[in-house]
């Protein structure tokens, strides 16, 4: 893994938590101090372009929902997704937190990638924000990909989400690992992994489930902000700039509610890490903010029946990584 000149952070406008890249290695205090600095030039165009969407939510609602594939919330109130404006703004960077399952060669071109998985339904709508120019970027691929509801992820599903990361090394016989280079795959699934490109308004959106917990990490989500990708016949990146890695987060209470159900609940081989006790979700590091995803009811009323998840990414496009995947 080569750090250029790369940032090793995650901060938000108005809420900041910097995640620790790699495996805790903590980030400079300039450079958080920079990234907030960054964050915050770009707060009032994070808080137009949600007014835009806002906006757009309102009118299309019922048509957004009915149009999202094989949806079975019933639609039963007018309220709006966004009852208060949301300004904050993560800016994810390369090289911060793209752990040991990311698998580029898995991760497809597509809207939907719950394949099979058993979940709530959650429908991620992210906005990307250029942080040098505060405008939408357009046309840049967002890359997502997280566990399923017991903890697996597709492609490493060999390996246990209940053993510590340390000991699967030492089971597989490996002294040496490099995020990104060294192969733990086990197989060729794909479900819970997809990519799709930002719109002319700097918006898209992947429809998932809310994923479950494996050991010593509190549930999250993978993205990744791609420039100038080229694809192979299927679906998958042929190349590109990775000018974001990061890591997306619910507040406690949702998470709770949420894997009380079935089949999250069924999950009962380890304890749930949270938020607070996550070595990357860091909450003292910087001021006590955090990268969470602000998240409504897709029928307007509970959020068990699917849930609709929003987040701007503001991008750092003087962090780029180049390089082929
Ligand atoms: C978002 O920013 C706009 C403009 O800066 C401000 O009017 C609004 O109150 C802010 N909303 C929130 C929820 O902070
Ligand atoms: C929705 O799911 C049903 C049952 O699994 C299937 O028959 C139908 O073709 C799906 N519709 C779409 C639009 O995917
Ligand atoms: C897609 O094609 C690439 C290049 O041939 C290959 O490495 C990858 O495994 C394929 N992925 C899927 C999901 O078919
Ligand atoms: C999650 O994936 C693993 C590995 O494929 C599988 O054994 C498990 O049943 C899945 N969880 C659910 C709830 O389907
Ligand atoms: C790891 O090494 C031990 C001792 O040499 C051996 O018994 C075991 O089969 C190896 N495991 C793997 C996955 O290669
Ligand atoms: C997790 O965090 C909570 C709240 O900060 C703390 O009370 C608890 O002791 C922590 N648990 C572990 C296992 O670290």
């Amino acid at each position: 893994m080569h750090f250029p000149n790369t940032l090793l952070a995650m901060a938000c406008v108005a809420s900041s938590v910097v995640a620790h890249p790699g495996p805790d290695v903590p980030l400079a205090r300039s450079e958080i101090v920079r990234r907030n600095d960054l964050s915050k030039r770009c707060a009032s165009a994070a808080a137009s372009l949600n007014q835009k969407r806002y906006t757009k939510r309102q009118l299309n609602r019922r048509e957004a929902l009915e149009a999202r594939a094989n949806s079975t919330v019933t639609i039963t109130t007018e309220a709006p997704y966004y009852q208060v404006i949301q300004n904050d703004t993560c800016v994810l960077t390369p090289e911060v937190t793209e752990g040991p399952y990311v698998w580029p060669r898995s991760q497809t071109l597509r809207q939907d990638m719950t394949e099979d998985q058993a979940g709530v339904p959650l429908w991620l709508d992210v906005g990307v924000l250029d942080m040098a120019t505060c405008e939408p970027l357009e046309g840049v691929l967002v890359d997502f990909w997280h566990c399923n509801s017991t903890g697996s992820y597709s492609s490493f599903t060999g390996l246990s989400p209940n053993t510590p990361f340390p000991t699967l090394l030492s089971e597989m016989n490996i002294t040496q690992f490099e995020i990104g280079t060294t192969d733990l795959h086990t197989d060729d699934t794909t479900w819970l992994r997809g990519m799709w490109p930002t719109d002319s308004n700097g918006m898209m959106e992947m429809k998932t489930v809310f994923p479950g917990f494996y050991t010593a990490r509190t549930i999250h989500i993978h993205a990744q902000v791609h420039t100038d990708w080229v694809l192979h016949d299927n679906g998958t990146l042929a190349s590109g700039n990775k000018v974001s890695t990061g890591q997306m987060y619910f507040t406690e209470e949702l998470s709770a509610q949420i894997m009380a159900l079935e089949p999250y609940v069924s999950h009962t081989e380890i304890y749930r890490t949270t938020n607070y006790n996550d070595t990357v979700f860091d909450q003292d590091l910087v001021g006590g903010y955090s990268p969470l995803i602000d998240i409504v009811a897709a029928d307007g009323e509970n959020v068990e029946n699917g849930m609709i998840g929003y987040i701007t990414i503001g991008v750092d496009t003087t962090a780029i990584e180049t390089g082929d995947e």
